[in-house]
């Protein structure tokens, strides 16, 4: 369809039948015009999955046993594996599922910064820092919109807590958005041309960002070209004039009065009174037509999808394994052998739990998803002897065979989202149904579970039962960590602690067993100071999918080699990360930024603040050597241009993957930067005894900050370090390069 042809269908819309396909019409679909043969348009969260079925106009689930689907690893596990490969790969399941379940638009990938590690939806992002963020997100789009499904990169902009996710606003400076916040965005649109942005909720620079059109139109449509479609958080949109002109293109929310909602009937008044023009609706229902259209809606030729293939399980199972992050291993506990008559002991409540159906919009309801547990028994063999102990009960949900369990989650969730607001928060409902005002005390959005004395005794004769066990196993594996009572939508964590008294469980284990491998389980990171020095083995592990578990075991017995890196720095302490440091964290109505671009590892190695594990920290069962580095500069007048080139042998005795990472070091900058920053990396499976030639290329961006004065990126002349580091704290050779004149770009 040329864009004529939109124009002129367009034309022949009614303004009810124009206003039908930019607001919701159930609680995850449009209206159609059938007259015109134009379907309706239809969402689905979200970023691990595609989500069990809603029924159109409640927040109950239909209930079928048609939305099993497959449950993607989170995309800080995504991240974590540092594989663009398969963030692609994943991508295209996501896609694929998506359009088999009937899906145009799949609400995902979610890429905001982590900004604090307490926010309680870290582990639906990749991470903290821009660059890997970036080369993560746009293959993982490329992938899912392969299938002719849209994806929905959220949520735009600078959405990095969930208290007061709603109405507070986020102020953050020019330069900050330019290099931390947005960068990711950015590449979605101009480099993976994805098809659909979810404005956020909170607001910046005072305007909600569902609505807000210095954002949607000038910088999203006007600088970055974005030509697809935008859609509003389910309840972004509070008035009905800001956003007719805002670049937003679809209103959703979450009740069900649709023919209130502010670009329904309200629209329709504004513009029968001539006091907003119907341009305005013409250009949105054209975006939403681009989009059917490059969809192959109309033209009968869209490719059909398909959901829970076996084949897609490994691709998800490769993710999975590459996702887990060896942290430490200083008494070469792992891999561990399978001996004949091996009596290991599997200890934690994240061991044998379902997490999948948790988390808020990202819940899966999984086909199947292999827990640690299951995982280790699978593969241990008949001749290791496998026996479990809770050791501790986080008594949440999480068994999504457990009926009873179940119908209170979705009663739940029935009445945050009808409400508009977590269960934790109070709202004033305005006369339509919408969430206006939000509690008064922050303290009342972040997770504190508290457990009552009769569930603390019997953790009490869990961890006992589990410490006599640990006496008498060869070796203890414990699963720990957090679960989606705090990774979750709608709260962050109250701090960084580890729940359920684990560190007194892990030290006691200790005390037990000297061959304990701590795994620690989460989206974010939490307080290992506790146990840092007594831990001689520890592994970090994520929401990893439905072959999450298998693919856990498979590092602990050697059957995959390690290869995960860290997306995101561990602090020793929340008070050590910079938005806590200058006490910008959670704010009140505004949440100053003021920390600026000194955001996660640019911020702990510029102050040269200690932290448990730095940002691209991982370990792996076999040793790389590096060799033979080599820059050299082919800048021209117009460009930088420098190669690098290198060489990684594997000199360990197994075959492994490397991650090898280029940061960037100005020397004597006049200007305020950041130590160092990643500017390239590439992830390299090598084979014993092998040796691999890395090559990068580095133009000017690599060099570059925000120039709020030239409102442009500026490369400024001056010496620099290339550095090839092992993660952002350590690096393993560096060379000196001049750059002989500034460049300046947007
Ligand atoms: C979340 C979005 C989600 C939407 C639809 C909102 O509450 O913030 O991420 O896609 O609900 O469920």
């Amino acid at each position: 369809m040329t864009g004529q042809q939109r124009l002129e269908l367009c034309q022949q819309m009614t303004l009810e039948e124009k206003l039908g396909m930019i607001h919701g019409n159930e609680l995850f679909r449009t209206k159609g015009v059938e007259r015109l043969h134009i379907p309706p348009f239809s969402f689905s969260d979200g970023p691990m999955g595609v989500r069990q079925e809603y029924q159109a106009t409640k927040w109950i689930p239909v209930g079928s046993s048609q939305d099993y689907t497959s449950y993607l690893p989170c995309n800080t596990a995504l991240a974590a594996t540092w594989n663009r490969r398969l963030a692609y790969e994943s991508g295209k399941v996501l896609g694929r599922e998506a359009r088999g379940r009937g899906k145009d638009m799949i609400l995902a990938p979610g890429i905001n910064i982590l900004r604090t590690p307490l926010c309680g939806r870290n582990f639906e992002y990749m991470g903290e820092d821009p660059f890997l963020v970036s080369e993560m997100v746009v293959p993982m789009i490329e992938g899912i919109e392969e299938n002719d499904v849209a994806s929905c990169v959220k949520h735009f902009a600078v959405n990095n807590q969930e208290v007061r996710r709603l109405s507070e606003n986020s102020v953050v400076d020019d330069r900050a958005l330019r290099e931390i916040y947005f960068p990711g965005f950015r590449a979605a649109v101009t480099r993976a041309k994805a098809k659909g942005i979810m404005g956020s909720y909170n607001k910046l620079w005072g305007i909600h960002c569902s609505q807000n059109k210095k954002l949607l139109q000038d910088i999203l449509r006007g600088e970055w070209g974005f030509e697809g479609l935008v859609v509003s958080d389910w309840g972004g949109v509070h008035d009905t004039a800001e956003a007719a002109d805002s670049g937003l293109d679809v209103e959703m929310s979450v009740t069900d009065n649709f023919d209130e909602y502010y670009l329904a009937n309200p629209l329709a008044e504004e513009i029968r009174a001539g006091r907003i023009s119907e341009k305005l609706i013409d250009e949105k229902v054209i975006h939403i037509l681009k989009v059917m259209d490059d969809l192959h809606m109309f033209d009968g030729e869209r490719k059909s999808g398909c959901y829970g293939l076996p084949e897609d399980r490994q691709k998800l199972l490769a993710a999975a394994r590459e996702s887990v992050v060896l942290l430490k291993n200083s008494k070469n506990l792992l891999p561990i052998e399978r001996r004949n008559g091996l009596k290991l002991l599997v200890v934690g409540d994240n061991a044998n739990k379902f997490h999948a159906p948790g988390g808020g919009s990202s819940e899966i309801k999984a086909l199947y998803e292999m827990t640690p547990l299951m995982g280790i028994g699978m593969i241990a063999g008949g001749n290791v002897e496998v026996t479990y102990c809770k050791g501790y009960d986080s008594f949440t949900t999480g068994n999504i065979w457990d009926a009873e369990h179940a119908d209170a989650r979705a009663a739940r969730e029935a009445q945050e989202k009808q409400s508009g607001v977590s269960a934790n928060e109070t709202a004033e409902v305005s006369e339509n149904g919408q969430a206006i005002s939000l509690n008064e005390n922050p303290e009342d959005e972040v997770t504190a579970q508290v457990l009552t004395e009769e569930q603390l005794a019997m953790n009490a004769t869990y961890a006992e039962e589990a410490v006599a066990a640990a006496a008498e196993a060869d070796v203890v594996i414990f699963v720990g960590g957090l679960n989606h009572e705090f990774d979750t939508e709608g709260q962050d964590r109250r701090d960084m602690s580890l729940p359920y008294h684990q560190t007194e469980l892990i030290t006691r284990l200790q005390q037990a067993n000297r061959n304990v491998v701590v795994v620690m389980m989460s989206g974010s990171p939490v307080d290992l100071t506790g146990i840092l020095d007594t831990t001689h083995t520890l592994v970090q592990y994520w929401y990893s999918g439905m072959e999450g578990g298998r693919a856990l075991a498979e590092v602990l017995f050697g059957d995959v080699c390690p290869s995960g890196r860290l997306p995101e720095t561990f602090p020793l302490k929340v008070e050590d990360c910079s938005a806590h440091s200058i006490g910008e964290y959670p704010g009140k109505e505004a949440v100053h930024y003021s920390e600026g671009i000194y955001v996660g590892y640019r911020h702990y190695e510029t102050r040269k603040i200690p932290v448990a594990y730095p940002f691209g920290y991982g370990l792996s069962y076999t040793d790389f050597k590096y060799n033979h580095f080599r820059v050299d500069d082919r800048s021209t007048e117009e460009h930088a241009s420098f190669s690098v080139n290198l060489e990684v042998t594997n000199i360990g005795e197994m075959d492994g993957a490397e991650t090898v990472q280029l940061y960037v070091r100005p020397i004597n900058s006049s200007i305020d930067r950041p130590l160092r920053e990643l500017r390239q990396f590439e992830k390299e499976f090598i084979k014993i005894g092998q040796t691999h030639r890395i090559s990068f290329h580095l133009n000017e961006q690599a060099f570059s900050y925000y120039d709020t004065t030239a409102a442009s990126f500026r490369a400024p002349a001056g010496t620099y370090l290339i550095e090839i580091c092992r993660d952002a704290h350590t690096v393993i050779m560096d060379q000196k390069v001049t750059l002989r004149k500034d460049y300046l770009f947007v």
